[in-house]
Formats: C-alpha cells, structure tokens, sequence
C-alpha cells in the first residue's frame, strides 16, 4: 500500500499553496508528519480553504509544492496513480441519482481500476463497504431515492472501497443524525487503527475534538494552530477565528466541549 520510495512514514507536505485560476487560497502551507493510525481534522469558517486544502491533497485544484506520502511525492502523478493512495470523498452528495448504491461505488473503483482483481471480487470490494457503512439493504436502490444521510454514507463507501493509503473526507458527518455521526467517526479511527491515515473536515468541535487526535484551525488560507484538541481550542482563538463567545470545558465524563453562546453582528 505504500507509495513505494525512501523517506519519512506518512503525510509530509511543504510550502503548499493552491486556489482556483489565478486566486491563491491557501498559501505557503506546511504540516505533518500525519501518521497511520492518526485522525486529523480541519476546522475553520466558511471560506477559511478547508475543502480547498482537501482538493489539494488529492490532487483536484491547481497546486504547487509537496505533498509527500511515505517519502513519495504526490504533486504531479497522473491522477489514476494518485486516486490509488489517496481517495476523496467530496462535500457534496453523490450527484448520479439515477445510478444504484451498488453501481456508484463500483463506478468509483474504476477509477482506479485494480487488473488483478476480476468483477465479482471487485463487486465483493463494493458491498462489503456498503456493509460496514449498514446501507447494504438499500444496495440496489437509485441515489435519488435514498434520504441524504443514506447517500452520505454511500460516499463514505465509495471511499473505503477504494482502499486507500490517505482518506480525505469532507464534513462526513453533515447530513448523518446522532447515532450515525458516532458510527462515521468510530469507523474513522477503525480505518486508522487498520493502517490509513485519515484527514477529514468538520464543523462541529465537539465531535472533532472526541474523535480526532489533531486539529488543524484554519483561517484565511492560513493554519491558525495545530495540535491536540485540548491544545487548539481556546476561547481566545475562537473569539479571534470565529467571532464567537464559546465556553471550552470537560464534561462530567471528562471529555472536552465546545459550547458556542453568541456570535458577532455580521459585517
Ligand atoms: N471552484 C471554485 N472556483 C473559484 N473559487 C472557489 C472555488 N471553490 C471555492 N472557491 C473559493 O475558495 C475559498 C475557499 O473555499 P473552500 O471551499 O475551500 O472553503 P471551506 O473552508 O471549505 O468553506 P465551507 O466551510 O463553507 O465549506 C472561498 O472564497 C471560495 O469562494
Ligand atoms: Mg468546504
């Protein structure tokens, strides 16, 4: 699973900088090593470039610098090659609705398409994630007929079909109700305890800060802070990120929360 060359284990990546024609969104970035067995998530405002970064990583935005996996440089590989050790799972729903569960994550491992596997190992590969995700009932299902965190959960499994080395996911949890939100973020650090490093984006710190062992803040194009969730969060850096008034305290069980309790006027 490995990208296959010398140098330092994990996601390295130096001087990043990426955006969209000629506008530079996030700039001059520098991170990691982000180990196997780590879940890390970004966090930020709306705008701050936290699916832009996502993009970057997977190759999916114009981008300069490096972005090293095992000692192997991404920046440049056909995107084929680069889909096999890093698989992106976008904000927006799965979009076919005309296609079946089954079918949309068979469709997303032809893009990288594995000759030594034949078809009915790989429709194996697709329904097992569909499986772990609990929506293998509703495997012959078009999309468009599932709720939205029924189709949520089928990008999750187009995703971990795949396999891959570095699972980027963008917010996750978004449509999912309470009970699946927990589900998602165990299966994350399932998915890291098997060997994957997982970066992924959330909007809710609470749940970040439970399930994550690094948050990266991002604000502007640029990383605020970076570090344990205990460490990242303060009332002061939420104040100056978000323009909000929070309380960041342990419960009775000691687990941290965040607990926004007003926001600035707008503009
Ligand atoms: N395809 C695009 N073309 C041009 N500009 C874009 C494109 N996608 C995003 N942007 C711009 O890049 C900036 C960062 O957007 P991005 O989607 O990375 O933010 P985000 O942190 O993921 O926000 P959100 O929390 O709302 O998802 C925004 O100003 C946005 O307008
Ligand atoms: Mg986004």
């Amino acid at each position: 699973m490995s990208a296959g060359s010398q140098g330092a284990a994990g996601l390295v990546v130096e001087g990043l900088t990426a955006g969209y024609g000629r506008e530079d969104i996030i700039r001059d970035l520098t991170f990691g090593p982000f180990l196997e067995g780590e879940v890390t998530m970004l966090v930020g405002p709306n705008a701050a470039g936290k699916s832009t970064l996502l993009r970057a990583l997977a190759g999916l935005v114009r981008a300069t610098g490096s972005v090293r996996l095992d000692g192997a440089e991404l920046t440049g590989l056909a995107p084929a090659k680069r889909a096999r050790h890093a698989s992106f799972m976008p904000q927006d729903l799965p979009g076919r609705v005309d296609l079946t569960a089954l079918e949309s994550v068979l469709s997303a491992l032809m893009v990288t398409p594995d000759r030594s596997d034949d078809a009915s190992v790989i429709r194996e590969r697709a329904l097992a994630a569909l499986e772990r995700l609990g929506i293998a009932g509703h495997a012959l299902e078009p999309l468009g007929r599932l709720s939205g965190g029924q189709r949520q959960l089928v990008g999750l499994a187009q995703v971990l079909a795949r396999e891959p080395r570095l699972i980027l996911l963008d917010e996750p949890t978004s449509a999912l109700d309470l009970r699946y939100q927990v589900i998602v973020m165990r299966l994350l650090r399932a998915l890291a305890a098997e060997g994957r490093i997982v970066v992924g984006v959330l909007h809710d710190l609470t749940l970040a800060a439970r399930w994550s062992d690094r948050i990266v803040l991002l604000d502007d194009g640029a990383i605020v802070a970076s570090g344990p969730p205990d460490q990242t969060f303060t009332v002061e850096r939420l104040r100056a990120v978000y323009g909000v008034e929070s309380r960041v305290e342990r419960c009775s069980e000691g687990t941290l929360q965040v607990l926004v309790d007003d926001a600035g006027e707008l503009g």
